[in-house]
């Protein structure tokens, strides 16, 4: 692949001396069981899942790149060629991860560039060539055959863009201009954990087209985006989004069961929620993931997608508020889940990786999880679905040591709204957070009061978490409250930071635990600078066993707050180690698990049989209440 690569630009361009810098994996502060592999065959699988074409390719492998000269470059529109990027770099990645195979920091500026050539038959019959791009770190300027067509801001967001127009018959050319401050002085935009700096509980930063570039072919009036949302009395609501011409247009909804069988047929009208009922539907929930196959086909084109009948709602049982799934209450148990890899830094090393982490956690016996202040792939949250793990998603928030003006504030507004728009499809997320523990909230007034309104608006299927930890003032669905190491879970007593808990909203622990226990070198991140960091762990137990004597006691607290108090949900610090942080039950190379898993088990079975116990007595007049028209 490599050699093959070198000898088409020297066909190319003969007379070029400086050869691209061959591919290889950097020297690795540490690595994991999956960072040999996958080769530079990355991230193969069908990238988008919720809207899956059949006519697809996969741009994703060795790509050039080369540090750029600023913005004047993209002002001017001096695009550079393939052949005059000095290295080879695998995508998807970080710049900073060593399975990029560059490795560096601090590249403010980037060029990314290869060639590539469109299938046989995909612009017939005036079809269009879209070219998507499931996330690029932070600002996207993308050009074909050097002519610029289009733009993208945000790290987190997956865009199309149809290239059709640029395409020139065989060889065409891909290039992208990758701005990325971080959290550079004078820049608030939405980073979540990443740092110039990193610091213990900040880690290396993600720069570049860190997930799937693929492109597809479309009919020349296509599907845009499917809204699905199914409830437990099988009422299917969905929006099919379209592309301008076909906007009256019908189509044809099929929804089949898990063994293949057709359970509904419909015809609906596009851009407009279009609502049809699926007979008794197997439903959805973290303990029987049934998902269902649907297929859209509008006009020329045909997509597949699948969702999972389910339905979230607020209910009060013995005068306490709690969290409803299909009705009913059981209690919540997750961990705080970073998404950090040693090798990829935000890009697993492949799937199988992602899903390690997940599986382990349903392995325990955890039945949720909060998505810190990252957003993954669309694979990732299938897996959810899949797996049956409730996801609480929180929107990355801007860096935690400074405010937003007003611009920067209406700027993560905006991509607050994409957030949503983009992952309210999912049947494992069933609720947003906003804020994290006050990071660039800010306080001069509550920003948090019409944010809670628009996520309600955009996503009114799912919970809110306004605050998590910190500057609450009352709004949303929960009240959360963070404290280490021991929870305050829905409980009489909180401590400086939190505020008391509020009996109109449900309880969450959102963060609680933390302990840590450190490893032998060959587990560790092996930073200079974060091994100094170890010792701000919030509290260091010394052997394993310690550390599960100290989980034991953690969790048997939490278990009493359930039986006594209103704690309806709790959220463990967290899945894996992360650079200088040993607080996982993982370490971060995810060779170790440190807990002792039967009595992890059993601790969180307590917890389960605390929480079944507090959904007695009520529960027989709570179904009536919900028993819905017949439709
Ligand atoms: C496209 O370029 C590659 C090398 O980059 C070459 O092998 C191939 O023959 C070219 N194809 C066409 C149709 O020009
Ligand atoms: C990257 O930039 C940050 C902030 O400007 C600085 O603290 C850090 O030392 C730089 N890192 C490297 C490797 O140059
Ligand atoms: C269907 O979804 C749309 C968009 O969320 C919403 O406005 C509408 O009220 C929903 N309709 C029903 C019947 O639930
Ligand atoms: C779509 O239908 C609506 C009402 O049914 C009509 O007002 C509108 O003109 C139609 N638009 C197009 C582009 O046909
Ligand atoms: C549902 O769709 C997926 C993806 O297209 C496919 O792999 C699977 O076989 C389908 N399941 C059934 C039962 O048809
Ligand atoms: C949907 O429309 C098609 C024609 O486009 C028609 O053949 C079919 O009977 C309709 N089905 C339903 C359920 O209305
Ligand atoms: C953690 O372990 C590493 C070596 O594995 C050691 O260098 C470091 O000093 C230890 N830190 C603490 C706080 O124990
Ligand atoms: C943590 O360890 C570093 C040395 O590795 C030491 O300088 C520092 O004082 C320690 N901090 C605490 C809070 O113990």
């Amino acid at each position: 692949m490599k050699l093959g690569f070198l000898k088409s630009c020297l066909a190319l361009v003969p007379v070029l001396i400086s050869l691209a810098q061959g591919y290889e994996i950097k020297n690795l502060p540490l690595d994991t069981p999956w960072t040999h592999t996958s080769g530079t065959d990355a991230w193969p699988e069908y990238p988008r899942p919720q809207l899956q074409r059949s006519q697809w390719k996969s741009l994703n492998g060795l790509w050039n790149w080369k540090e750029g000269a600023g913005a004047d470059e993209v002002l001017m529109n001096i695009v550079p060629l393939p052949d005059t990027l000095a290295h080879e770099v695998l995508i998807p990645s970080c710049l900073e991860s060593a399975l990029s195979g560059i490795q560096k920091t601090n590249m403010t500026y980037s060029w990314f560039a290869r060639r590539f050539e469109v299938p046989e038959g995909w612009t017939d019959n005036g079809n269009r060539v879209m070219l998507n791009f499931e996330a690029v770190d932070y600002i996207a300027t993308v050009y074909v055959n050097s002519q610029r067509v289009g733009d993208q801001v945000g790290g987190y967001w997956h865009f199309s863009l149809d290239i059709t127009e640029f395409l020139l018959h065989g060889n065409n050319t891909l290039q992208v201009s990758v701005f990325d401050p971080t959290d550079a002085e004078g820049y608030q935009i939405p980073v979540g954990k990443q740092a110039l700096s990193p610091s213990h509980i900040f880690y290396t930063p993600c720069t570049g087209i860190w997930q799937s570039v693929w492109m597809e072919s479309v009919p020349s009036q296509y599907i845009t985006q499917l809204d699905v949302a199914a409830g437990m009395d099988g009422r299917i609501n969905m929006t099919v989004g379209t592309s301008g011409g076909a906007s009256n247009s019908s189509f044809q909804v099929t929804v089949a069961d898990t063994r293949g069988n057709r359970v509904a047929y419909a015809n609906g009208t596009v851009n407009r929620p279009f609502t049809f009922v699926v007979g008794s539907p197997h439903l959805w929930s973290p303990d029987d993931p049934t998902l269902y196959n649907i297929s859209v086909t509008m006009g020329r084109d045909k997509v597949t997608s699948y969702t999972g009948f389910r339905t979230i709602s607020v209910g009060e049982i013995d005068g306490v508020k709690r969290p409803l799934i299909n009705g009913e209450f059981f209690f919540q148990f997750g961990t705080l889940d970073q998404g950090f890899w040693p090798d990829g830094i935000y890009t697993p090393p492949n799937r199988e990786a992602m899903v390690y982490d997940l599986q382990q956690l349903k392995d325990l016996g955890f039945n949720m999880f909060r998505k810190h202040i990252k957003v993954e792939n669309a694979l990732f949250y299938q897996a959810c679905d899949q797996l049956g793990l409730l996801v609480i998603q929180d929107m990355p928030s801007m860096p935690a040591n400074g405010m937003p003006s007003d611009s920067q504030q209406a700027e993560w507004e905006r991509q607050l709204d994409i957030l949503i728009t983009q992952h309210r499809n999912y049947p494992s997320i069933y609720t947003w957070i906003i804020y994290n523990e006050g990071w660039a909230q800010r306080t001069d007034y509550y920003p948090e009061a019409a944010l809670t309104q628009r996520v309600k608006q955009l996503d009114p299927t799912r919970l809110v978490d306004a605050t998590s930890g910190w500057h609450d003032h009352g709004y949303g669905d929960w009240h959360d409250n963070h404290h280490y190491a021991n929870p305050q879970c829905g409980t009489p007593f909180y401590s400086t930071q939190s505020t008391p808990y509020d009996p109109t909203r449900m309880a969450i622990q959102g963060e609680f635990g933390g302990i840590g226990n450190n490893v032998s070198i060959e587990h560790l991140w092996n930073v200079k600078a974060a091994i100094s960091t170890v010792n701000q762990t919030y509290e260091i137990d010394l052997t394993i066993q310690d550390w599960n004597y100290r989980a034991h006691l953690l969790l048997s607290e939490l278990r009493d707050q359930v039986e006594k108090f209103a704690c309806s949900a709790a959220i463990w610090t967290q899945t894996t180690d992360v650079e200088g942080e040993v607080n996982g039950l993982l370490t971060y190379d995810r060779r170790v698990l440190r807990p002792d898993v039967d009595q992890w088990k059993a601790d969180i079975q307590a917890l389960k049989d605390a929480g079944a116990a507090r959904n007695g007595k009520a529960k027989k007049l709570r179904t009536q209440k919900l028993r819905l028209p017949a439709s």
